[in-house]
């Protein structure tokens, strides 16, 4: 039975009028990653950090799903064998869809207790020293991964890997491990590999395929070609 991973990045997400990271004019261009992406930066300056991600989750909330999300949700519905979506965006753009996904970064629309470690559905605004619902704690922290920090369900997503017999990488420029790094344990496997972009990236050396293009058009007929 054919098994498909996706992973996808902010690139996906581009044509929902999200910015990416690293193209010209993108997040990491307005903002220093360790003022607003890392643990340290938060202890620094927890106004700045809530700031930063409530901008992202305001906009991330109004945002409109493009024809490649809504390509991957047919996909998981239609396609006879497994299709496993592992996205390190944190937009929340695929459950808009009707994906099932993997959220190896964290969820803008989800808070964490610094100090009991409860989730819980964030507010769209929070605010340092916000309280947490389970132990009280003043310590609710965007449940987003920081540079520094473990990614979410590693174990789950090398099981997936290691199973695959098709990997496709969409809008992701490759340069962030250990998700950069999953095109090598694909192939390690026997698995064939797809990378979707814009154009050529760090690692576009370990696919096989490249589909060079927006998202919501390359991945509408990506999709279309698999289920007809
Ligand atoms: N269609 C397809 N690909 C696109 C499009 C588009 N419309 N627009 C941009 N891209 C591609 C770019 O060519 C680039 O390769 O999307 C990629 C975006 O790369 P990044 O901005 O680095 O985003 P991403 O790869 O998701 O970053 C990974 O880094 O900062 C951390 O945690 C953050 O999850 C993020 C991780």
């Amino acid at each position: 039975m054919e098994k498909i991973v996706i992973l996808t990045g902010a690139g996906l997400s581009a044509e929902s009028g999200l910015g990416t990271f690293r193209d010209e004019g993108g997040l990491w261009a307005q903002h220093r990653i360790e003022d607003v992406a890392t643990p340290e930066g938060f202890q620094r300056n927890p106004r700045l950090v809530m700031d930063f991600y409530n901008a992202r989750r305001e906009q991330a909330a109004q945002a409109q799903l493009n024809a490649a999300h809504k390509a991957l949700a047919r996909l998981q519905k239609e396609f006879p064998g497994e299709v496993i979506i592992v996205t390190q965006n944190v937009d929340g753009l695929h459950e808009k869809a009707g994906s099932a996904v993997i959220h190896m970064h964290g969820a803008l629309d989800g808070a964490l207790c610094a100090a009991c470690d409860h989730r819980w559905q964030a507010p769209l605004r929070m605010a340092p020293g916000d309280a947490c619902p389970k132990c009280n704690a003043p310590a609710a922290r965007p449940d987003i991964v920081w540079f520094g920090e473990i990614p979410y369900h590693m174990e789950e997503i090398a099981a997936h890997l290691a199973g695959c017999t098709l990997f496709v990488a969409i809008g992701t420029s490759g340069q962030v491990y250990p998700a950069a790094g999953f095109v090598q344990e694909a192939l390690m496997h026997g698995a064939q590999t797809v990378e979707i972009n814009l154009n050529a990236t760090d690692v576009s050396g370990a696919f096989q395929t490249h589909l060079i293009g927006p998202a919501s058009q390359e991945v509408t007929r990506w999709v279309e070609n698999l289920l007809n």
